[in-house]
């Protein structure tokens, strides 16, 4: 998942890391130093260091050298808090950037996936892969960088401890072991459970949502929302517990680690006081003790408390590696000429074991053929006009395009050949204009043109023109304007073949075969596939067929109204 230039990156900000430490270690013992020689001069004399920088300062007086030395330290913080705050900056930087490359990644990933992949994904679960995930990914990192700086802080502070006093060092070691492993213990189990229940609930909360965005209207004309809310709150509900349970646990090995290290440190102090009725001989000892225990408590904590993020992210690492692992349509552009026509040959197709969905389809556009597919719902148009596309692969047989075979290395190339109106429209919340264009090149000559063919632009007159905003789902606009929109949409790109599936089902007759002469009246060399219910909208089709149990059947035209597999048609 990282680059090696991140892996370069990550190598130099745990040098810098080992740098802040040792800095935090120097500025701890730089003040001890300080006030142990401001409030003794004596113990210049007895210190080689202070004996060193005395000489070296070039001061005649010891007030002198204090103050020297005072001065010197004030900027050494400042030197140092400024470095601190970049590490942090940096640290940060590094986690973000990964967040932002990610998410790119997947992003990319995403609409890369096979069409046969991605029906199978709900958006609930992508938008929690892309936005959750991503970040909680990048936590991941920002722990583990946390935990490598705070480890070389503790360490340092204790080659320190141990020159000081190794044996008190050793007893120190083992009683935070003992503690540190225990609670990591206590929590490990709790947290990552907590970080599962925070992701499944995250999920739901968003696909709740989605839903009751989805049928906002249905949902208007229903008396009670209780049983809605209730699933809603449901899934707030396990967000907001697993985020309790993570927020108190976060903050509790603080405070376990306090209190065990003062139950031991008064129980020292009271063991000593009742064995020898006197503290002052081991008071300094365990002072020593105290203030080790204390420096160390914030690293210890700090390397808990990330440790313990990175349990409850871990999921999100797990499900951003499945993700990158899902997989990735790799289409070419090699050339693929269509002067002659496209050849389906016993084609079948099922989309799981139980069902066989197409069967031993054979048939030959030949360019520039006005084509129709008919028949009961649920007989299989849509599905053969997302093989012929190529959205979905065959189980058996073959397309081929003058002769060559529609393969991953063509795809690119056939798939820019072709204009599709959908039989289900989704248009985003932008203008019109934006919504036909769909990020291709602006051209606004060939936009109101399309917009005219489509029998739309003069509505639009009415309102903003091509600017008019169609809102969220375009939920400011008629269902027949959608669907012009959306033929607007698969003639903008001047298509060689275009594909209707059932795109004028929502039009009056008359707009319908305004429309229909408009496609018919296209350049002849266009191959058209009209799937439709209303005979009127096919009669002008130069060959008609049917599907029936997923096999295909020729109609003569003079047989059309006549024919009872095209009864449901003339409904
Ligand atoms: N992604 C899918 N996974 C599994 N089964 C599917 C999938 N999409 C469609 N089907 C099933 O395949 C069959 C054919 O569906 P298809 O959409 O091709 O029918 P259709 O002829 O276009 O129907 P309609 O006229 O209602 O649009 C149906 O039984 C449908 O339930
Ligand atoms: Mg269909």
């Amino acid at each position: 998942m990282l680059q090696p230039r991140d892996k370069r990156n990550l190598g130099l900000l745990l040098i810098l890391s080992i740098i802040v430490s040792c800095l935090e270690t120097c500025a701890l013992s730089a003040v001890m130093f300080f006030i142990s020689v401001a409030t003794n001069f004596g113990s210049i004399g007895q210190s080689k260091l202070a004996q060193w920088l005395y000489t070296a300062s070039g001061c005649t007086t010891y007030p002198n050298f204090i103050l020297l030395l005072g001065i010197g330290l004030i900027f050494f913080y400042i030197a140092r808090a400024g470095i601190a705050i970049g590490h942090i900056y940096l640290m940060i930087r590094f986690a973000q950037g990964r967040y932002k490359d990610w998410s790119r990644k997947i992003f990319k990933d995403f609409l890369q996936l096979p069409y046969q992949a991605f029906v199978t994904k709900t958006s609930a679960k992508i938008s929690q892969i892309l936005f959750g995930a991503t970040g909680n990914t990048c936590q991941v990192i920002n722990s583990l960088l946390t935990i490598s700086a705070e480890t070389f802080t503790v360490g340092c502070i204790y080659f320190m401890l141990m020159y000081v006093n190794w044996k008190m060092t050793c007893v120190l070691t083992l009683l935070l072991a003992v503690k540190t492993g225990f609670i990591v213990k206590l929590f490990s189990q709790a947290l990552t459970k907590a970080g599962e229940k925070s992701r499944f609930f995250s999920t739901k909360t968003a696909k709740s949502h989605g839903d009751a965005h989805g049928n906002f209207k249905m949902l208007k004309l229903l008396p009670n929302h209780t049983p809605i809310i209730n699933v809603f709150e449901q899934a707030t509900e396990g967000v907001a517990q697993s985020n309790i349970l993570n927020v108190t646990l976060q903050g509790t090995p603080r405070f376990m680690l306090e209190t065990i290290g003062f139950f031991i440190l008064i129980g020292i102090i009271l063991y000593v006081i009742y064995r020898y009725n006197d503290a002052s001989n081991v008071i300094s000892t365990v002072s020593l003790y105290a203030l080790a225990f204390y420096r160390l408590l914030p690293s210890l904590n700090k390397i808990l408390a990330s440790y313990n993020q990175m349990l409850f992210s871990k999921y999100a690492v797990h499900d951003i590696y499945n993700f990158l692992q899902l997989p990735q349509e790799k289409i070419g552009e090699q050339p693929l000429p269509f002067n002659n026509n496209i050849t389906i040959q016993n084609l079948s197709f099922s989309y799981d074991q139980l069902k066989t969905i197409l069967t031993n389809v054979s048939l030959t556009i030949p360019k520039g053929q006005r084509i129709a597919f008919i028949g009961e719902s649920g007989a299989g148009k849509s599905t053969l006009v997302d093989i012929i596309m190529g959205l979905y692969t065959p189980t058996s047989g073959s397309i081929t395009v003058d002769g060559i075979p529609l393969t991953p290395e063509t795809m690119g190339t056939w798939r820019n050949k072709i204009g599709y109106v959908p039989q289900s429209i989704y248009l985003f919340d932008g203008t019109v204009a934006e919504n036909v264009v769909l990020g291709r090149p602006y051209d606004e000559h060939k936009l109101i043109d399309v917009l005219r063919r489509a029998r739309i632009y003069d509505d639009l007159l009415t309102k903003g023109g091509i600017h008019t905003r169609v809102g969220d789902m375009a939920i400011m606009i008629s269902g027949g304007q959608r669907q012009r929109i959306a033929l607007a949409r698969a003639l903008y790109g001047d298509p060689e073949l275009l594909v209707f599936d059932e795109a004028t089902s929502a039009l009056d007759h008359i707009t319908e075969s305004h429309i229909m002469k408009e496609i018919y009246a296209l350049d002849q060399h266009k191959t058209i596939i009209i799937i439709a219910h209303r005979l009127t909208t096919v009669e002008q089709c130069d060959v008609i067929y049917t599907l029936e149990k997923g096999a295909l059947q020729h109609i003569e035209k003079n047989n059309l109204k006549h024919s009872p597999s095209t009864h449901q048609a003339t409904l």
